[in-house]
């Protein structure tokens, strides 16, 4: 099986997690992209009916929207039940890496809006130990400096993400730092510390809203585990 094949798998699983009448919490990325694909498919077919969305970024917004499945701000809504998002890297025990297409601030939002993180993710994201990914850091832009300094003292080295030549601009308007060298053997410890820093927005390590679930794409199904 493909990648892709094994992301379209975990995009259709993650529908048993939805139920009628509920507003989703809906993540970012390619493998998201598959589960709003799953979701609108689920919806037309009448064999879902949900009140909504809450989406982790414009992108996803956008996607939803063009499917005619309403999208609530977070700030509409007090609690969902599920929120359903990929990773970058998941380690046993549902800690996760999240970042890659820079929306981890919005992720880390609704997910601390949900009751259950349902992870969705190809087996290629499954890790001893978190770190080999490169660690994506939101930032203030005026802070960027010293935070590269303060990764170097953790023996890590940490690199403005560029987007056609230009420092990327996140969707709130922020710098990205991308963490290489780094290996994450105690996520909570490394997200509080990381937090407390000036200038960082959201560190993409994701220990207090880690997965509930983690539906993994493998060559021989779906596997599921439980944290
Ligand atoms: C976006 C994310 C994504 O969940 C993560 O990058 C995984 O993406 P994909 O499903 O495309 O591999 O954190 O900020």
């Amino acid at each position: 099986m493909t990648q892709d094949e094994l992301k379209t798998q975990v995009g259709i699983a993650a529908l048993k997690y939805v139920q009628n009448g509920e507003i989703v919490g809906v993540g970012t990325g390619s493998t998201v992209n598959k589960f709003i694909d799953a979701l609108a498919s689920a919806i037309a077919a009448g064999e879902i009916k949900i009140t909504g969305t809450v989406s982790s970024s414009v992108a996803s917004t956008e996607k939803l929207r063009s499917y005619g499945i309403p999208v609530f701000e977070a700030n509409e809504v007090t609690r969902l039940g599920v929120y359903i998002d990929g990773a970058d890297e998941i380690d046993g025990e549902g800690y996760m890496v999240k970042g890659g297409g820079a929306a981890l601030t919005r992720e880390k939002i609704v997910a601390s809006l949900a009751e259950r993180f349902i992870c969705i993710a190809d087996e290629s994201k499954l890790v001893k130990t978190l770190g080999a990914f490169p660690l994506p850091v939101e930032v203030i832009p005026m802070a960027a400096g010293q935070i590269q300094r303060r990764f170097v003292a953790k023996g890590g080295v940490a690199t403005l993400r560029l987007k056609e030549g230009q420092p990327l601009v996140t969707d709130n308007g922020q710098h990205i730092l991308d963490v290489t060298g780094l290996s994450i053997r105690e996520p909570l410890a490394f997200e509080l510390g990381v937090n407390q820093w000036a200038g960082v927005v959201t560190v993409g390590v994701f220990a207090q809203q880690k997965a509930s679930v983690c539906l993994l794409g493998t060559s021989t199904g779906v596997k599921t585990m439980v944290f």
